[in-house]
Protein backbone atom coordinates (compact mmCIF):
# COMPACT_ATOMS: atom_id res chain seq x y z
CA UNK A 1 0.00 0.00 0.00
CA UNK A 2 1.32 3.62 0.83
CA UNK A 3 3.49 5.04 2.85
CA UNK A 4 3.41 8.68 3.51
CA UNK A 5 6.71 10.69 5.16
CA UNK A 6 5.60 13.50 6.94
CA UNK A 7 6.79 16.93 5.71
CA UNK A 8 8.81 19.05 7.51
CA UNK A 9 6.22 21.30 8.81
CA UNK A 10 4.13 18.77 10.46
CA UNK A 11 4.27 18.52 13.95
CA UNK A 12 6.28 15.48 15.44
CA UNK A 13 4.19 12.37 16.63
CA UNK A 14 5.07 12.54 20.17
CA UNK A 15 3.39 15.54 20.20
CA UNK A 16 0.30 14.48 17.97
CA UNK A 17 -0.87 11.55 20.33
CA UNK A 18 -3.29 12.40 23.04
CA UNK A 19 -1.83 9.44 25.30
CA UNK A 20 -4.38 9.85 28.09
CA UNK A 21 -7.47 9.11 25.43
CA UNK A 22 -6.49 6.23 24.84
CA UNK A 23 -5.18 4.69 27.91
CA UNK A 24 -8.51 5.63 29.11
CA UNK A 25 -10.29 3.43 26.63
CA UNK A 26 -10.18 0.63 27.91
CA UNK A 27 -11.48 2.10 31.54
CA UNK A 28 -14.29 2.53 29.92
CA UNK A 29 -14.93 -0.62 28.40
CA UNK A 30 -14.60 -1.90 31.77
CA UNK A 31 -17.16 0.60 33.43
CA UNK A 32 -19.31 -0.01 30.46
CA UNK A 33 -19.77 -3.59 30.96
CA UNK A 34 -19.64 -3.93 34.84
CA UNK A 35 -23.17 -1.55 34.22
CA UNK A 36 -26.35 -3.32 32.99
CA UNK A 37 -27.37 -0.10 30.59
CA UNK A 38 -25.88 2.73 29.00
CA UNK A 39 -27.04 5.77 27.78
CA UNK A 40 -30.70 6.80 27.29
CA UNK A 41 -31.58 5.82 23.94
CA UNK A 42 -29.29 2.74 24.00
CA UNK A 43 -29.77 -0.19 24.95
CA UNK A 44 -27.66 -3.27 25.69
CA UNK A 45 -27.14 -6.20 25.62
CA UNK A 46 -25.55 -8.92 26.90
CA UNK A 47 -26.40 -12.27 28.36
CA UNK A 48 -25.56 -14.56 31.18
CA UNK A 49 -21.93 -15.45 31.25
CA UNK A 50 -21.29 -14.47 27.19
CA UNK A 51 -20.68 -11.44 28.62
CA UNK A 52 -17.85 -11.88 31.36
CA UNK A 53 -14.79 -9.82 30.37
CA UNK A 54 -11.33 -11.45 30.12
CA UNK A 55 -8.52 -9.35 30.64
CA UNK A 56 -6.39 -11.44 28.12
CA UNK A 57 -6.91 -13.11 24.82
CA UNK A 58 -8.06 -16.34 25.68
CA UNK A 59 -11.64 -16.49 23.49
CA UNK A 60 -14.36 -17.35 25.64
CA UNK A 61 -16.19 -18.34 22.26
CA UNK A 62 -13.45 -20.96 20.95
CA UNK A 63 -16.06 -23.90 22.11
CA UNK A 64 -17.93 -22.80 19.16
CA UNK A 65 -15.61 -23.93 16.43
CA UNK A 66 -15.26 -25.65 14.10
CA UNK A 67 -18.91 -24.75 12.38
CA UNK A 68 -20.35 -26.30 9.34
CA UNK A 69 -18.98 -25.57 6.06
CA UNK A 70 -21.67 -23.58 4.05
CA UNK A 71 -20.80 -25.75 0.31
CA UNK A 72 -22.33 -22.82 -2.02
CA UNK A 73 -19.55 -21.04 -2.40
CA UNK A 74 -16.93 -23.03 -4.26
CA UNK A 75 -12.70 -22.47 -4.50
CA UNK A 76 -11.17 -23.12 -7.91
CA UNK A 77 -7.96 -23.34 -5.94
CA UNK A 78 -6.80 -25.13 -2.79
CA UNK A 79 -6.88 -23.34 0.64
CA UNK A 80 -3.68 -20.98 1.11
CA UNK A 81 -1.56 -22.75 4.22
CA UNK A 82 -2.58 -21.43 7.51
CA UNK A 83 1.24 -20.62 7.92
CA UNK A 84 1.52 -18.06 5.50
CA UNK A 85 -2.60 -16.64 5.72
CA UNK A 86 -1.31 -16.03 9.65
CA UNK A 87 2.12 -14.91 8.71
CA UNK A 88 1.55 -12.03 5.87
CA UNK A 89 0.16 -9.29 6.41
CA UNK A 90 -1.43 -6.29 6.18
CA UNK A 91 -2.60 -4.71 9.20
CA UNK A 92 -0.93 -1.14 9.16
CA UNK A 93 -2.09 -0.36 13.06
CA UNK A 94 0.81 -2.30 13.76
CA UNK A 95 3.48 -1.51 10.84
CA UNK A 96 3.67 -0.94 7.34
CA UNK A 97 5.71 -4.57 6.72
CA UNK A 98 3.77 -7.76 6.24
CA UNK A 99 5.43 -9.31 9.14
CA UNK A 100 3.14 -7.81 11.98
CA UNK A 101 1.58 -11.17 13.14
CA UNK A 102 3.47 -11.37 16.51
CA UNK A 103 2.66 -7.55 17.22
CA UNK A 104 -1.20 -7.52 16.97
CA UNK A 105 -0.52 -10.07 20.76
CA UNK A 106 -0.36 -6.75 22.02
CA UNK A 107 -4.28 -6.26 21.30
CA UNK A 108 -6.97 -7.38 23.73
CA UNK A 109 -9.89 -8.23 21.95
CA UNK A 110 -11.74 -8.95 25.64
CA UNK A 111 -13.67 -7.01 26.38
CA UNK A 112 -14.78 -5.28 23.38
CA UNK A 113 -18.00 -3.50 22.66
CA UNK A 114 -19.31 -3.23 19.34
CA UNK A 115 -21.76 0.28 18.85
CA UNK A 116 -24.56 -0.07 15.96
CA UNK A 117 -25.63 3.65 15.72
CA UNK A 118 -26.13 6.19 12.85
CA UNK A 119 -29.71 6.09 11.24
CA UNK A 120 -31.18 2.98 13.28
CA UNK A 121 -34.03 1.84 15.21
CA UNK A 122 -32.29 2.65 18.37
CA UNK A 123 -28.59 2.20 18.77
CA UNK A 124 -26.66 -0.91 20.51
CA UNK A 125 -23.60 -1.80 22.17
CA UNK A 126 -23.34 -4.97 22.54
CA UNK A 127 -20.14 -7.28 23.58
CA UNK A 128 -18.77 -9.13 21.67
CA UNK A 129 -19.37 -12.26 22.76
CA UNK A 130 -23.28 -11.52 23.28
CA UNK A 131 -23.38 -10.58 19.47
CA UNK A 132 -21.48 -13.52 18.19
CA UNK A 133 -23.15 -16.14 20.29
CA UNK A 134 -26.36 -14.73 18.76
CA UNK A 135 -25.21 -14.95 15.25
CA UNK A 136 -26.08 -18.27 13.20
CA UNK A 137 -21.95 -19.13 12.51
CA UNK A 138 -20.76 -20.77 9.18
CA UNK A 139 -17.73 -21.53 7.30
CA UNK A 140 -16.87 -20.13 4.28
CA UNK A 141 -14.44 -21.05 1.38
CA UNK A 142 -13.38 -17.16 -0.42
CA UNK A 143 -10.45 -16.26 -2.73
CA UNK A 144 -8.74 -12.95 -0.74
CA UNK A 145 -7.57 -10.42 -3.41
CA UNK A 146 -5.24 -7.26 -2.19
CA UNK A 147 -4.42 -4.88 -4.59
CA UNK A 148 -0.72 -5.67 -4.62
CA UNK A 149 -1.44 -8.45 -6.48
CA UNK A 150 -0.92 -11.21 -4.48
CA UNK A 151 -3.88 -13.53 -3.18
CA UNK A 152 -4.98 -16.37 -1.08
CA UNK A 153 -8.05 -18.82 -0.59
CA UNK A 154 -9.28 -18.84 3.14
CA UNK A 155 -11.12 -20.64 5.23
CA UNK A 156 -13.52 -18.01 7.28
CA UNK A 157 -16.51 -18.91 9.71
CA UNK A 158 -18.63 -16.02 10.88
CA UNK A 159 -22.11 -14.88 9.93
CA UNK A 160 -23.71 -13.15 7.34
CA UNK A 161 -23.59 -9.10 7.45
CA UNK A 162 -27.12 -9.25 6.98
CA UNK A 163 -27.97 -11.17 10.20
CA UNK A 164 -26.33 -7.87 11.70
CA UNK A 165 -28.29 -5.46 9.45
CA UNK A 166 -31.39 -7.76 11.11
CA UNK A 167 -30.31 -6.77 14.69
CA UNK A 168 -29.34 -3.28 13.68
CA UNK A 169 -32.79 -2.51 11.82
CA UNK A 170 -31.75 0.25 9.64
CA UNK A 171 -34.45 3.39 8.95
CA UNK A 172 -35.03 3.05 5.07
CA UNK A 173 -33.18 6.72 4.63
CA UNK A 174 -30.11 4.40 5.39
CA UNK A 175 -27.77 4.19 1.87
CA UNK A 176 -24.72 3.01 3.70
CA UNK A 177 -22.83 1.32 6.60
CA UNK A 178 -19.47 2.32 7.34
CA UNK A 179 -17.32 0.61 9.84
CA UNK A 180 -14.67 1.12 11.47
CA UNK A 181 -11.41 -0.04 13.76
CA UNK A 182 -10.76 0.25 16.98
CA UNK A 183 -8.00 3.17 17.82
CA UNK A 184 -5.85 2.41 20.61
CA UNK A 185 -2.06 4.01 20.01
CA UNK A 186 -0.84 2.44 23.22
CA UNK A 187 -1.20 -1.07 21.66
CA UNK A 188 -1.17 -0.15 17.82
CA UNK A 189 1.95 1.71 17.49
CA UNK A 190 0.96 2.36 13.83
CA UNK A 191 -2.17 4.53 15.31
CA UNK A 192 1.15 7.27 16.66
CA UNK A 193 1.92 7.85 12.66
CA UNK A 194 -0.88 10.90 12.80
CA UNK A 195 -0.83 11.59 8.86
CA UNK A 196 -2.85 8.75 8.63
CA UNK A 197 -6.49 9.46 9.33
CA UNK A 198 -7.30 6.74 12.08
CA UNK A 199 -9.54 4.94 13.27
CA UNK A 200 -9.43 2.91 9.66
CA UNK A 201 -12.58 3.33 8.30
CA UNK A 202 -14.49 1.32 5.22
CA UNK A 203 -17.52 1.41 3.61
CA UNK A 204 -20.47 -0.03 1.45
CA UNK A 205 -23.43 0.05 0.06
CA UNK A 206 -26.16 -0.91 2.04
CA UNK A 207 -27.32 -3.16 -1.18
CA UNK A 208 -23.76 -4.36 -1.64
CA UNK A 209 -23.87 -5.58 2.53
CA UNK A 210 -26.78 -6.93 1.91
CA UNK A 211 -25.54 -9.02 -0.99
CA UNK A 212 -25.16 -13.03 0.18
CA UNK A 213 -21.41 -12.44 0.04
CA UNK A 214 -20.72 -9.90 2.31
CA UNK A 215 -19.69 -11.51 5.47
CA UNK A 216 -18.75 -11.09 9.00
CA UNK A 217 -15.72 -13.02 9.82
CA UNK A 218 -14.83 -14.37 13.87
CA UNK A 219 -13.07 -17.78 12.91
CA UNK A 220 -10.88 -18.71 10.39
CA UNK A 221 -9.15 -22.33 9.83
CA UNK A 222 -11.70 -23.63 12.54
CA UNK A 223 -10.80 -21.77 15.18
CA UNK A 224 -11.12 -18.00 16.10
CA UNK A 225 -9.86 -15.62 13.94
CA UNK A 226 -6.23 -14.55 15.17
CA UNK A 227 -5.47 -11.22 15.85
CA UNK A 228 -3.23 -10.22 12.65
CA UNK A 229 -6.46 -11.18 10.77
CA UNK A 230 -8.56 -8.94 12.23
CA UNK A 231 -10.04 -10.23 15.45
CA UNK A 232 -12.68 -10.04 16.74
CA UNK A 233 -14.29 -8.79 13.78
CA UNK A 234 -13.29 -8.69 9.97
CA UNK A 235 -15.15 -7.83 7.16
CA UNK A 236 -14.85 -10.19 3.57
CA UNK A 237 -16.73 -9.48 0.64
CA UNK A 238 -14.78 -11.09 -1.79
CA UNK A 239 -15.54 -10.12 -5.27
CA UNK A 240 -13.40 -6.64 -3.77
CA UNK A 241 -10.03 -6.06 -2.93
CA UNK A 242 -8.32 -6.51 0.59
CA UNK A 243 -8.42 -2.96 1.59
CA UNK A 244 -11.94 -3.39 1.80
CA UNK A 245 -11.91 -5.74 4.62
CA UNK A 246 -12.02 -3.99 7.51
CA UNK A 247 -10.01 -5.60 10.79
CA UNK A 248 -10.84 -5.21 14.41
CA UNK A 249 -13.89 -3.47 13.81
CA UNK A 250 -15.99 -1.72 17.00
CA UNK A 251 -18.58 0.42 15.53
CA UNK A 252 -21.00 -0.29 12.36
CA UNK A 253 -22.84 2.78 11.26
CA UNK A 254 -26.11 3.38 9.37
CA UNK A 255 -25.49 6.68 7.13
CA UNK A 256 -27.31 8.58 4.34
CA UNK A 257 -24.01 9.75 2.98
CA UNK A 258 -20.79 8.06 1.43
CA UNK A 259 -18.13 7.42 4.22
CA UNK A 260 -14.56 8.47 2.90
CA UNK A 261 -12.70 5.27 3.49
CA UNK A 262 -9.24 5.01 5.10
CA UNK A 263 -6.73 4.50 1.57
CA UNK A 264 -9.51 6.46 -0.10
CA UNK A 265 -8.86 10.03 2.05
CA UNK A 266 -4.67 8.78 1.55
CA UNK A 267 -4.52 8.82 -1.97
CA UNK A 268 -8.07 9.08 -3.51
CA UNK A 269 -7.09 8.76 -7.12
CA UNK A 270 -5.61 5.36 -6.16
CA UNK A 271 -7.50 3.91 -3.72
CA UNK A 272 -11.53 4.51 -4.18
CA UNK A 273 -15.10 3.30 -2.49
CA UNK A 274 -15.74 0.34 -4.46
CA UNK A 275 -12.49 -1.45 -4.74
CA UNK A 276 -13.84 -4.36 -7.22
CA UNK A 277 -11.56 -6.30 -8.78
CA UNK A 278 -10.68 -6.38 -11.93
CA UNK A 279 -7.77 -7.63 -14.21
CA UNK A 280 -8.35 -4.98 -17.09
CA UNK A 281 -8.23 -1.84 -14.44
CA UNK A 282 -4.39 -1.46 -13.55
CA UNK A 283 -3.60 0.17 -10.34
CA UNK A 284 -0.75 3.00 -10.65
CA UNK A 285 1.74 0.98 -9.21
CA UNK A 286 0.10 -2.65 -9.52
CA UNK A 287 -0.73 -3.90 -12.76
CA UNK A 288 -3.92 -6.35 -12.35
CA UNK A 289 -4.39 -8.35 -14.99
CA UNK A 290 -2.53 -11.27 -13.08
CA UNK A 291 -2.12 -12.13 -9.31
CA UNK A 292 0.40 -14.33 -7.22
CA UNK A 293 -1.50 -16.88 -5.52
CA UNK A 294 -0.01 -18.10 -2.45
CA UNK A 295 -0.53 -21.90 -2.76
CA UNK A 296 0.57 -25.15 -0.92
CA UNK A 297 3.23 -25.42 -3.06
CA UNK A 298 4.52 -21.79 -3.34
CA UNK A 299 3.39 -18.85 -5.00
CA UNK A 300 1.34 -19.31 -8.78
CA UNK A 301 1.03 -16.68 -11.38
CA UNK A 302 -3.15 -16.65 -12.24
CA UNK A 303 -5.07 -14.43 -14.23
CA UNK A 304 -7.63 -11.97 -12.49
CA UNK A 305 -10.93 -12.70 -12.42
CA UNK A 306 -13.98 -9.64 -13.12
CA UNK A 307 -15.31 -9.29 -9.62
CA UNK A 308 -12.66 -12.05 -8.26
CA UNK A 309 -14.41 -14.51 -10.07
CA UNK A 310 -17.57 -13.92 -7.89
CA UNK A 311 -19.96 -11.89 -11.16
CA UNK A 312 -22.59 -14.31 -10.72
CA UNK A 313 -23.23 -12.68 -7.29
CA UNK A 314 -22.49 -9.12 -7.36
CA UNK A 315 -22.71 -7.61 -11.01
CA UNK A 316 -26.61 -6.90 -10.91
CA UNK A 317 -25.50 -4.26 -7.96
CA UNK A 318 -23.70 -2.02 -10.37
CA UNK A 319 -25.68 -2.23 -13.27
CA UNK A 320 -26.59 1.30 -14.80
CA UNK A 321 -24.05 2.91 -12.48
CA UNK A 322 -22.99 5.63 -14.57
CA UNK A 323 -19.55 7.89 -14.10
CA UNK A 324 -18.31 5.50 -11.15
CA UNK A 325 -15.05 4.10 -11.13
CA UNK A 326 -16.39 0.62 -10.14
CA UNK A 327 -12.88 -1.09 -9.85
CA UNK A 328 -10.21 1.15 -8.14
N1 LIG B 1 -7.99 -3.40 8.49
C1 LIG B 1 -7.38 -2.54 9.33
N2 LIG B 1 -8.03 -2.15 10.45
N3 LIG B 1 -6.14 -2.06 9.09
C2 LIG B 1 -5.45 -2.39 7.95
O1 LIG B 1 -4.32 -1.91 7.74
N4 LIG B 1 -5.47 -3.66 5.87
C3 LIG B 1 -6.35 -4.12 4.80
C4 LIG B 1 -7.38 -5.12 5.29
N5 LIG B 1 -7.95 -4.70 6.55
C5 LIG B 1 -6.07 -3.28 7.04
C6 LIG B 1 -7.35 -3.79 7.36
C7 LIG B 1 -5.61 -4.69 3.67
S1 LIG B 1 -4.72 -3.58 2.75
C8 LIG B 1 -5.67 -6.01 3.36
S2 LIG B 1 -4.97 -6.61 1.92
C9 LIG B 1 -6.32 -6.98 4.24
O2 LIG B 1 -6.75 -6.39 5.46
C10 LIG B 1 -5.36 -8.10 4.57
O3 LIG B 1 -6.01 -9.10 5.29
P1 LIG B 1 -5.18 -10.39 5.77
O4 LIG B 1 -3.97 -9.88 6.49
O5 LIG B 1 -6.09 -11.15 6.65
O6 LIG B 1 -4.81 -11.15 4.52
Amino acid sequence: MLIRVPKGWEIKEREATPKDTFSQRRMLLKTLLSVPAVAAGTSFIASGKAVVAKENNDDPTSDLYPVIRNNRYKLDRPITPKEISTKYNNYYEFGSHKEIWSLTDNLSTRPWLVTIDGLVDKKIVIDIDSLIRQMPLEERVYRHRCVERWSMAVPYSGFPLSNLISLAKPLNSAKYIVMQSFFDADVAPGQRQFWYPWPYTEGLTIDEALNELAFIATGYYGEPIPNQNGAPLRLAVPWKYGFKHIKGIVRFTFSDKRPVSFWEEIAGSEYGFWANVAGSVPHPRWPQATEEFFGPNGKEKRRTQLYNGYSEYVSYLYRGLKGESLFK
